[in-house]
């Protein structure tokens, strides 16, 4: 049988891995205007990273985990024997848990300073049934701020992720903001014993799902796909009812901020997100057309406990992820994808076998000079050559010809134009330089 790449994993092809790189380009350039520098934490990381950030009650930590074994520990495990919890690894879900537990194994945070900012991109892995915009491999790129409480800070981080998508092509009419509030310590878990409370009243119109969260993590029955679960949860009780002051004050503050700003979004009461670490503000992007149910291109929110849960000073954070894989699938449906091709600037032409070590010199001494350029190696007829070169989006010939070379000559052709001059091999790099200007 032929090997495949694994159900759920794609392979980058050119054109997509560079539409990735794009899409990083376009972070680095909005994200480094608003103080953020590029971090990368491991791919893998001990469970207990992922189920003290994440939550054990969530779905990515209770079915979606890949787990990773050494030689070493499969066999203390096939013999019985119990791993310790840095032999216990696994595969990162999202990136936000790893990067909480870098800053506080490396004492980012400055105390009373400003806060610290970080951004990332790579591969994140869940184990979801895979369908159109659902990977198992897929490739985020996110935002921490890290040491900021304050309601600016919320709107700075939603105007940032909304500047990214629309540098990144997305129409803004193409997406939907939503944002709600998810109270905190003080308010929520009242809240979401009056949410267990309903679902246990409503038990017979819900699906097992539902119920069965009631007892372990009710807010996570608004993530219900279920249509009659979503009809009968509309009627729950809403948080934004039940916020404690400082919540619901903080909540007003932000949104004024986004309004003040000139960002539209709608407010999402049953938006609740599917990681536990969330508190207060809460955000989702989604796409209006062309991706179905997995719409969210991107979404985040504050943790304010986060940092403490793995032994830092207490230290209010907040961020978001996008899928990039969800964003090209949205600038298609958009019409907006950018289709990049790696073309060479210069394409070398021999007319004969005779004149391939000039081609191949003039070929290195053209990219020591920064010059994109190609030849053809197998030096086939001069039809094929030219059909190559057109192939291939070359800007410009370059024809070595025996006469040519012999009077220290060469020919050079533009491409879109057919015009055609000769120039002395000594001047090209200086001619091809200035005809790209
Ligand atoms: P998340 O909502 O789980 O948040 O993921 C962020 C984005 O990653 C989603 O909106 C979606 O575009 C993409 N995504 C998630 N799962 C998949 C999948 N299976 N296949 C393809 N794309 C997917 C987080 O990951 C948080 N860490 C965001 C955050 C950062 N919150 C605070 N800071």
């Amino acid at each position: 049988m032929n090997l495949q790449a694994p159900r759920g994993t794609t392979d980058l092809l050119p054109e997509q891995a560079l539409a990735f790189n794009t899409l990083e380009q376009t972070a680095l350039s909005v994200f480094g205007r608003y103080g953020y520098a590029l971090i990368d934490v491991p791919t893998f990381e001990q469970l207990d990273v992922f189920v003290r950030g994440i939550g054990q009650s969530t779905d990515v930590i209770g079915k979606e985990m890949f787990f990773v074994y050494s030689m070493h520990a499969a066999e203390k495990l096939a013999a019985g024997e119990k791993l310790k919890s840095d032999e216990r690894l696994a595969l990162r879900p999202e990136a936000t848990a790893g990067v909480a537990r870098a800053v506080v194994e490396h004492n980012l945070v400055p105390p009373g300073g400003a806060p610290v900012k970080f951004w990332y991109a790579g591969s994140m892995f869940r184990h979801e049934r895979p369908q159109k915009g659902r990977l198992r491999e897929f490739h985020q790129i996110g935002a921490e701020c890290i040491g900021a409480a304050e309601p600016t800070a919320d709107a700075e981080v939603i105007i940032m992720l909304m500047r990214f998508f629309e540098a990144a092509g997305i129409p803004r009419q193409a997406m939907r903001l939503l944002v709600n509030s998810m109270g905190d310590a003080e308010c929520r878990p009242a809240y979401r014993e009056k949410v267990r409370e309903f679902i246990r009243d409503q038990s017979e119109l819900l699906c097992e799902d539902c119920v069965r969260r009631a007892e372990t993590n009710p807010l996570r029955a608004f993530d219900c796909k279920n249509e009659i679960c979503q009809k009968v949860l509309a009627d729950a009780p809403r948080l934004s009812d039940e916020l404690c002051d400082d919540c619901r004050e903080h909540y007003q503050q932000v949104k004024g901020y986004l309004t003040a700003a000139g960002l539209s979004f709608e407010e999402a009461p049953r938006l609740v997100r599917g990681l536990d670490y969330y508190t207060r503000t809460v955000f989702e992007v989604q796409v209006v057309n062309g991706l179905g149910s997995q719409n969210a291109i991107g979404g985040g929110g504050r943790y304010d406990g986060l940092i403490e849960e793995f032994g830092g000073k207490p230290t209010p954070g907040l961020g978001f992820a996008v899928g990039m894989e969800r964003i090209q699938l949205a600038l298609e449906a958009n019409g907006c994808a950018r289709t990049a091709q790696l073309s060479p600037q210069v394409f070398i032409i021999v007319v004969g076998a005779e004149q391939v070590p000039e081609a191949f010199a003039m070929a290195l001494m053209l990219r020591d000079a920064n010059i994109s350029c190609e030849l053809d190696h197998q030096a086939r007829s001069m039809k094929s050559q030219f059909k190559l070169a057109d192939k291939t989006g070359a800007l410009l010939c370059v024809i070595l010809g025996p006469d040519e070379l012999a009077r220290g000559e060469v020919k050079l052709r533009v491409m879109g134009t057919g015009d055609e001059q000769t120039v002395a091999s000594d001047t090209l790099t200086e001619t091809i330089r200035k005809i790209l200007l």
